[in-house]
């Protein structure tokens, strides 16, 4: 696992929007998933800039991501799906195509799970998996449980997670208590794991994920077992690592 500590959330998010470009380059049809939260947004914001300043094009990747959340219109302002475009999809020049968004307003989300991950065989698998981390310890919506899920499956929301992404709806009744997510071996199958975190409060998230035991309680904790992972941190989210 590399571990790099950035002085700021904005040179995080360089550092991150220059390894996706670097991915782009070496392979202008990879596939990568992707994140929605506060953390990727200075990212994206960077790429989106590459895009337009330095002619990164986005024409043959392909995207898949992590989550979406069950009962919401897709268009609806605190979907996933309307973050994704509003945020990065509109601005750059994928295909929309290529775009893979768990569908969570359907009448059978079981089966959709099925499917997002036969889409996900279908491209060949993911090259680059982007992720953040909850402060209770989740990547995607694998919230702390007594097991790993394996594969994309439909979630119950922890009550610390509805009230984090509180600050995004009219109240806390009205965020959704239920999901789709990516599993742990979903996220474990990916070739390459690029975690980003910022912020004093992601600090014990972080420290536990990549220096405390491997265990459920703490999913982020699964990447330890991975080959290939990068951790981008601004100071704050690193404050509580020990690094020699
Ligand atoms: P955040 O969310 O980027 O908004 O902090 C991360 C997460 O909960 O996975």
């Amino acid at each position: 696992m590399k571990i790099k500590v950035t002085n700021s959330y904005s040179e995080m998010s360089s550092v991150a929007a220059s390894k996706v470009a670097k991915i782009i380059e070496e392979k202008p049809n990879a596939v990568l998933g992707l994140p929605t939260g506060n953390t990727p947004l200075g990212m994206y914001h960077e790429l989106i800039a590459m895009h337009q300043k330095a002619n990164l094009s986005f024409e043959k990747v392909t995207t898949f991501n992590l989550d979406e959340y069950i009962g919401l219109e897709r268009d609806h302002i605190n979907s996933y799906n309307y973050f994704m475009f509003h945020n990065f999809f509109k601005h750059i020049d994928i295909d929309k195509a290529n775009i893979n968004i768990p569908n969570g307003n359907t009448e059978d989300p079981k089966e959709e799970c099925a499917e997002y991950e036969k889409k996900i065989a279908k491209a060949g698998g993911i090259d680059l998996i982007i992720l953040g981390i909850g402060v209770n310890g989740h990547i995607a919506f694998n919230e702390p449980s007594d097991h790993f899920p394996a594969s994309t499956h439909i979630v119950t929301l922890d009550q610390s997670t509805v009230q984090a992404n509180a600050r995004f709806f009219m109240s806390v009744d009205e965020v959704p208590r239920f999901a789709i997510t990516m599993g742990i071996g979903s996220i474990m199958h990916c070739r390459k794991i690029m975690l980003l975190a910022n912020g004093e409060a992601k600090a014990q998230a972080v420290k536990e994920a990549l220096q405390g035991p491997i265990t459920p309680a703490l999913p982020g904790s699964a990447l330890q077992l991975h080959k290939d992972v990068t951790v981008i941190l601004d100071t704050g989210a690193a404050s509580r690592l020990t690094l020699t």
